[in-house]
């Protein structure tokens, strides 16, 4: 239910966000975020071996698997077909978040803007995704936005690191932060799983000071 992945980024903080090139790396990596500290991992639909990823999570992983980069109903569909449990998507789309709902699986719709976060409230939604944070002017873009919206919980996305998670994080409005830079392409190519999980537990420390 959306009770359980909003619970388990309430108590992480962290969401780390994935691009994965081959499904054979999904079980070591997911393992090395597991051993990082984490309970979750968003599977980007940007690959075409996203959907086989997200079904081998669900059948063996102990993190809990959402999908990422989701556009459209159908992806929406096939991605809870192969076990994802929640959804993520860069912006806004009634469509997708109405399957969704249709399908009892938590949606995460982006937004960047006042406008996009009335939509979601119109749809039923209270968290959303806050994409691309750093850009859109960071944690204090968020506070500004929060101000007129007391009960929607946001999870800033985009140019987040170790470095500045911290900023989000301080801001009773935001849920958990996401992000690739903890499974950079350049560990995955080389199969450097320790030091993915060496990034998972730095970020992790930093989410508690
Ligand atoms: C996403 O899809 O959420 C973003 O690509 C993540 O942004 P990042 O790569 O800057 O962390």
């Amino acid at each position: 239910s959306s009770d359980n992945i909003t619970t388990l980024l309430a108590g992480d903080r962290l969401l780390p966000v994935i691009i994965l090139p081959d499904a054979d790396q999904a079980e070591p990596l997911a393992a090395a975020i597991a051993a990082g500290g984490l309970h979750s991992i968003e599977v980007t639909l940007r690959t075409p071996s996203a959907l086989d990823s997200i079904k081998r999570l669900a059948a063996s992983s102990d993190l809990v698997v959402g999908a990422g980069t989701v556009l459209t109903p159908e992806q929406a569909e096939r991605a809870v077909e192969a076990g994802a449990r929640f959804v993520v998507c860069p912006g806004f789309s009634a469509a997708v978040v109405r399957r969704c709902q249709e399908l009892s699986v938590p949606v995460f719709p982006g937004v960047a803007t006042p406008t996009e976060i009335q939509m979601a409230l119109e749809a039923g939604l209270t968290t959303v995704k806050f994409f691309p944070a750093e850009q859109l002017g960071g944690a204090p873009m968020v506070k500004a936005l929060s101000a007129p919206f007391p009960g929607v919980r946001f999870v800033p996305t985009g140019g987040v690191t170790t470095a500045n998670l911290a900023a989000y994080l301080a801001l009773p409005a935001v849920l958990a932060v996401g992000g690739t830079w903890m499974v950079a392409a350049d560990l995955l190519a080389a199969g450097d799983y320790a030091e993915i999980t060496r990034r998972t537990a730095a970020a992790v420390a930093a989410t508690r000071e």
